[in-house]
């Protein structure tokens, strides 16, 4: 397992204060990395990390107990577009690097408003979505949903299917709901392809990173 931390994940982590304790990472980190790094950097912080993947949930369980981190970090099967079993204002950080490009627009939205509602007045997200610029979404061989906006891309022999984002898509879908932009910026990082966090993705990646506040 690679531990070395990338450019978004640390840009991630740099953000989070003294006061964020409760947190709230959609779509799980490669081997639980960021929320391992979140929690040992405050022993105050409580972390709920969440995937659709029962297996990557179990590995990842397996890292955070044997860091002794189970009474920090709670690793949950949860789908970010079903109602989030929190009241609102639950949470002080959503981090949700690399997960909502899976979603449809319309899921977007349903996500979107959830996360807004489980965070706090001046609570913060934290989005990381890969960019129409990544080569599949320029690919000949890949085919765009219009009404979607999923394009479906056949790469490396496997077949799925992403919402590949401008500035322009990520920012006005987050702006839907009241939150405000503090930045937004695009650039390029390499991605593991595993949730072990073993094999590096043998292309360059570009990304949009977002931070905005409730
Ligand atoms: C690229 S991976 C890792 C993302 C992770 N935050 C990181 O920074 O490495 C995407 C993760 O999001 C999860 N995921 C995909 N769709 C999801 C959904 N609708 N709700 C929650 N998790 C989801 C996948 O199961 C996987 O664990």
């Amino acid at each position: 397992m690679n531990n070395q931390l990338s450019i978004s994940e640390i840009n991630g982590i740099a953000i989070l204060t003294e006061n964020d304790k409760k947190i709230y990472s959609v779509g799980i980190s490669t081997a639980g990395c960021a929320e391992i790094r979140m929690a040992l950097d405050h022993p105050q912080r409580h972390i709920i990390t969440t995937t659709i993947d029962p297996i990557g949930a179990e590995y990842v369980s397996l890292q955070v107990t044997a860091k002794g981190l189970s009474k920090q970090i709670e690793v949950k099967i949860e789908n970010v577009i079903d109602p989030l079993p929190y009241p609102n204002g639950s949470f002080d950080y959503v981090y949700a690097r690399l997960v909502l490009h899976y979603l449809s627009k319309q899921d977007l939205q349903i996500a979107l408003g959830q996360l807004y509602r489980i965070l706090r007045a001046q609570g913060k997200l934290f989005v990381v979505v890969r960019s129409v610029e990544s080569q599949e979404a320029k690919s000949t061989h890949s085919t765009f949903n219009p009404i979607t906006h999923l394009t479906t891309c056949c790469w490396n022999g496997s077949s799925y299917s992403r919402y590949f984002h401008s500035e322009e898509s990520i920012k006005s879908a987050i702006t839907s709901y009241a939150f405000s932009i503090n930045h937004i910026r695009a650039y390029q990082e390499q991605l593991f392809t595993d949730f072990q966090r073993s094999t590096l993705s043998n292309q360059i990646d570009s990304v949009i990173e977002v931070l905005a506040t409730k």
